[in-house]
């Protein structure tokens, strides 16, 4: 066994065992010069200084008390049954704006199953088009459901809203039904980010760092990719024109 100073700026001394395990020991040391023989070969000699207030926790290494510590959230468990035994640090505020995000994106999914249902139709039959809004609209129906899970994680309720209901007709004498379509999901998908971050507002406001951590890894990088992809399909559907081009834009997409 050894002696040695980890560091000559703190004088900080460990015990160095044959086994290799090491032990700082300086704090049990008193101001003192010692000489140390480390067997045959040579001898160190140390210079060691501790503080002289240390406290017996310091001194038995103790950082941690776990059940004295732990008294205080134990009497915050809830008793009453109606209570989430889970929420912690999570506030009402993110609460509600959790549950106005699932209303976002249930709108969303709404809209687009309307533009699926009027594509679909035999003398619209844009069929590419119509499988693109329909998944579209499962997609966003799957994000109100994560944000109901995350709901349920944190402790929070899930409170439907009402959904408004959407157009039938997605006709436009200028545009075309798919264009006028399209540029309707685009704008959708920009106020849907827009959401987003006053979500993500919300969860740093109230120092929810789960809660935006969430936000950030689950749903922004998403949408600004949908965002992204929407912006392209109205740039081709602007450059192919209603009729002949717009049947070719939704071959493609019935390929995809
Ligand atoms: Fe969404
Ligand atoms: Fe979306």
């Amino acid at each position: 066994m050894l002696l040695k100073t980890v560091s000559s700026s703190s004088a900080a001394l460990s015990l160095v065992s044959l086994h290799g395990g090491v032990k700082d020991v300086s704090p049990l040391l008193s101001s003192t010069n010692l000489r140390v023989s480390s067997g045959k070969s040579e001898n160190l000699s140390v210079s060691v200084r501790a503080t002289k207030d240390s406290t017996t926790d310091e001194l038995s290494g103790v950082v941690f008390q776990p059940f004295e510590e732990v008294k205080k959230e134990l009497d915050l468990v809830p008793t009453s049954a109606h209570v989430s035994l889970a929420r912690q640090k999570y506030s009402d505020e993110c609460e509600s704006a959790i549950n106005e995000q699932i209303n976002v994106e249930y709108n969303l999914s709404y809209v687009y199953h309307a533009m699926y249902a009027y594509l679909d139709r035999d003398n619209v039959a844009l069929k590419g088009l119509a499988k693109f809004f329909k998944e579209s609209s499962v997609e966003e129906r799957e994000h109100a459901e994560k944000l109901m899970e995350y709901q349920n994680k944190r402790g929070g309720k899930v409170k439907l809203q009402f959904i408004v209901a959407p157009l039938s007709e997605f006709e436009h004498v200028d545009k075309g039904d798919a264009l006028y379509g399209m540029e309707l999901a685009l704008s959708l998908e920009k106020l849907v980010n827009e959401k987003l971050l006053n979500l993500h507002n919300v969860a740093s406001k109230n120092g929810d760092v789960h809660l935006a951590d969430f936000i950030e890894s689950e749903f922004l990088t998403e949408q600004v990719e949908a965002i992204k992809k929407i912006s392209e399909y109205v740039a081709q559907l602007r450059r192919v024109g209603k009729g002949h081009g717009t049947w070719h834009f939704n071959q493609m997409l019935l390929e995809q």
